[in-house]
């Protein structure tokens, strides 16, 4: 047995921390080249061993949990962000019962509700912003899809009370809490730091508008109609018959909404962002609508989304290209030998899994760089090879509802295993209704007519696209 091939480095404890930050992706894309799909290099101090491709995203995600640990790494930035107990402040058996709790507000009765909510927030969102007035104009486009995600988010998870916060208060609350996630966090979470003083104050503050608000709707009682997240956390129940604590779902709400935040309203972001370099891809999700839903475009419906292939490729394109989570760490608790290798991961190691590096991969998907949601729908040139489908795939069960394993796939955007994402079906409604109804309005294209797209800004934990990212956008007739 021995270790993995280290990466070449001059200094220690910086290691390869600065190159590796400056573009992931390519450090990855580099190295693997270089050293093969396991390697390892020094990230601030710390041997941090990658495993790429789709055995090596197996290997870390669906490691075991007396081998692999995900809270060691992540609590100190999580835990003053979402509050205490909850997610990564508590054993990894209580996650997945409240991964349970969580994921039962996501099904298909609360998604019928859920797109009139999201199509109202974003027609209402082009209405009333003083940077969709006229007939064409010229947008800084993270900065909308950030603010149309947190409204259509908030709203349709969290319910309206909170939804109409988001006006005043808590939008510069949750922008403080934000800053618990640079990554320098890793390294001064514990400092008191302008920002970290902000973060805790923030935290607090947040913690108690939800949970004066849990009392508000218990108050209401049978009156409270709503069929959000927080109505489900107050009735749940942990298997030992303990009530959620209102604390507990406070900072529940909090992560959920953190969660999903980042990577939506980037994954928006980067979808306007391509619509804008092949503006007749924009031409053909209007054609798809009107020739599925009818001339007429009548309010969509949950049931409509199903039947917009072109539509969902988006966004499973999108993801494949611009992932916004690149690195998923995890600490070894047992000394893990490679199947396949002559490698053991010792227990001083850090594993790191990047999914996207699959993703990005010739062998399974034909000239991998080129943004073509076209590879997605039957009998294209560039289909996927060896992406199994939903149906075709293992299931497993980690106590939070059976979902797919992913074990060896190489297109894992919302991961795999224990930690796997639950917001992944609403994320798809969500992104889905925002393409369908700003297509119906808009149409948009790079400001200079140019197929370009700008760089992806990978300074903090989620990756996005460096701004300003400007595009323009045309009223329909
Ligand atoms: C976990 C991606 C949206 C809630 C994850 C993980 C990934 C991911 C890769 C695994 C992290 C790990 O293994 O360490 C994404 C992407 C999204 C998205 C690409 C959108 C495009 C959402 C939304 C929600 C959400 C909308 C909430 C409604 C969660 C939760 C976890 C998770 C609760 C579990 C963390 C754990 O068990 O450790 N997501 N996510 N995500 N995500 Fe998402």
């Amino acid at each position: 047995p021995s270790d993995p091939p280290m990466v070449f480095h001059w200094f220690p404890f910086i290691g390869s921390t600065v190159i590796y930050g400056m573009d992931p992706p390519k450090f990855f894309r580099e190295n693997r080249a270089k050293y093969g799909d396991v390697f390892t290099f020094v990230l601030l101090g710390k041997k941090t061993t990658v495993a790429v491709g789709p055995a090596g995203n197996d290997f870390i995600l669906n490691g075991k949990l007396k081998d692999v640990n995900a809270e060691e790494i992540y609590s100190v930035l999580t835990t003053p962000v979402f509050g205490r107990d909850v997610v990564y402040d508590c054993p990894n058996a209580k996650l997945m019962e409240q991964k349970k709790f969580m994921k039962i507000a996501l099904t298909t009765e609360a998604f019928k509700t859920y797109v009139p909510i999201i199509s109202h927030e974003v027609t209402s969102y082009y209405k009333r912003d003083s940077a969709f007035k006229g007939k064409s104009g010229i947008v800084d486009i993270p900065k909308k899809m950030a603010e149309i995600t947190i409204f259509t988010a908030s709203h349709a998870l969290q319910g309206s009370l909170i939804r109409s916060k988001f006006d005043e208060s808590l939008a510069d609350l949750y922008h403080d809490l934000d800053m618990g996630f640079t990554s320098i966090n890793f390294v001064l979470h514990w400092a008191p730091l302008p920002w970290n003083r902000k973060r805790d104050h923030a935290q607090r503050t947040v913690a108690k508008i939800y949970i004066d608000t849990i009392k508000e709707r218990r108050a209401l009682g049978d009156a409270d109609k709503e069929l959000d997240i927080l109505k489900h956390l107050m009735k749940s129940e942990y298997k030992d018959g303990t009530p959620v604590p209102d604390h507990e779902i406070a900072h529940m709400m909090i992560a959920l909404l953190m969660a999903g935040q980042h990577s939506s309203s980037s994954t928006s972001s980067w979808i306007m962002l391509h619509l804008a370099q092949y503006p007749q891809v924009v031409e053909d999700l209007y054609k798809e609508q009107i020739k599925v839903l009818g001339a007429d475009l009548p309010p969509l419906q949950y049931e409509d989304l199903a039947k917009l292939p072109l539509h969902q490729a988006i966004v499973k394109e999108t993801l494949r290209i611009n992932a916004p989570i690149h690195s998923i760490m995890r600490k070894v608790k047992q000394p893990m030998p490679v199947p396949g290798t002559k490698y053991v991961i010792p227990t001083s190691h850090v594993l790191l899994s990047a999914p996207g590096v699959s993703g990005s991969d010739p062998a399974y998907f034909p000239n991998p760089e080129k943004w073509d949601p076209y590879r997605w729908l039957p009998g294209s040139p560039n289909a996927p090879l060896m992406v199994r489908s939903e149906e075709e795939e293992e299931k497993v069960d980690y106590g939070y509802g059976i979902v797919s394993k992913g074990a060896a796939s190489p297109y894992l955007p919302f991961g795999a295993g224990r930690h796997r994402c639950i917001g992944e079906h609403f994320a798809n409604l969500q992104l889905q209704t925002i393409i369908a109804e700003t297509v119906r309005l808009f149409k948009l294209s790079n400001v200079d007519g140019s197929n370009n797209i700008v760089g992806t800004d990978y300074a903090s934990l989620f990756s996005r696209p460096l701004e300003p990212a400007k595009i323009r956008w045309e009223r329909r007739d």
